[in-house]
């Protein structure tokens, strides 16, 4: 049995004809933006596999001649998010929290002074971890400045995932990897065999579905925006335009938080690459 988050290790060859790797390849590609590369066969096969069952097919020859005989539909976003990738934990990588912590909230307080008001983007959300992790920050800072409110969106382009993110429960493995036992205690209650997050903290944060790759819908001007592990996905000439429209949601004082991997280097000039501790964070160039 695969896990989405599994490599690709110990996995069996797939054996899929071109045409029809090729016919996934270019649906995942036109959807998602993802870039499915030749050597991904193995992980084609593993991931739909589940799509077989439920679709009570034998094939994915028989799942690609389904897609192939009508346009775009349920079953067409069904592979489409079962190739998403939704690895996520709480507070990942521990430094951009930090760097929120300590430098990002205590500056907006000063440069939103007025407003008192700031919006946050999570994009490509996943399961919900990292938009929660932002708004448990958030209200244990401006929770002690009373009249502020925070703004938190989390979009991701699969309709499941965000069906579980509003959900906000997890397992005990999920809330092992990251989230600290004070914040567990303090906003989780455990339910059966799972953790429920508190209504205040949902509360928060508003869920959209949203395709990266496709035309955004109108959004507000955002302060922070946490676009982390998604563009790794996508080919340069799509990086280049997801971080042009990043761009245009941010003021001259906003933030932009990649992924480990991921870098506005080489890719958009226009930013320049500062460290808060040891977070990259991008900023707009005065210039
Ligand atoms: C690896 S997870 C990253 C989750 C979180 N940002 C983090 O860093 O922990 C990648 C997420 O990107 C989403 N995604 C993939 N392609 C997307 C697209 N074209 N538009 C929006 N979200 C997308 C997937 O559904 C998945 O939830």
């Amino acid at each position: 049995m695969f896990s989405k988050q599994e490599g690709k290790d110990n996995l069996p060859t797939a054996t899929i004809a071109t045409v029809d790797y090729e016919y996934i390849q270019h649906l995942i590609r036109e959807r998602s933006g993802i870039v499915l590369d030749e050597d991904k066969q193995y992980l084609v096969d593993a991931r739909l596999t589940p799509v077989l069952r439920q679709e009570k097919l034998s094939s994915i020859q028989d799942l690609v001649v389904q897609l192939r005989a009508k346009p775009f539909n349920g079953l067409h976003q069904s592979v489409v998010e079962a190739m998403t990738t939704n690895e996520t934990l709480f507070f990942r990588d521990a430094h951009p929290f930090e760097a929120l912590k300590s430098k990002v909230f205590p500056d907006l307080l000063v440069a939103r002074e007025t407003k008192k008001q700031i919006n946050i983007w999570c994009a490509a959300c996943s399961s919900g971890q990292e938009p929660y992790s932002i708004a448990m920050l958030a209200k244990e800072f401006f929770g002690l400045h009373p009249g502020w409110s925070t703004r938190i969106i989390a979009t991701d382009l699969s309709r499941d995932i965000l069906a579980r993110a509003k959900q906000a429960r997890y397992s005990q493995l999920e809330v092992n990897r990251g989230l600290p036992a004070t914040y567990m205690v303090k906003y989780f209650k455990k339910e059966g065999m799972e953790w429920q997050l508190n209504q205040e903290i949902r509360n928060m944060v508003e869920f959209r579905e949203m395709n990266l790759t496709a035309p955004w819908p109108a959004m507000p001007t955002i302060d922070i925006i946490f676009l982390r592990n998604v563009l790794i996905y996508f080919d340069v000439e799509m990086k280049k335009s997801i971080l042009a429209k990043a761009r245009g949601l941010m003021s001259s004082d906003s933030y932009l938080f990649l992924g480990g991997a991921e870098t506005t280097l080489y890719l958009d000039n226009r930013f320049e690459q500062l460290y808060y501790g040891k977070a990259p964070c991008c900023r707009l160039r005065k210039s």
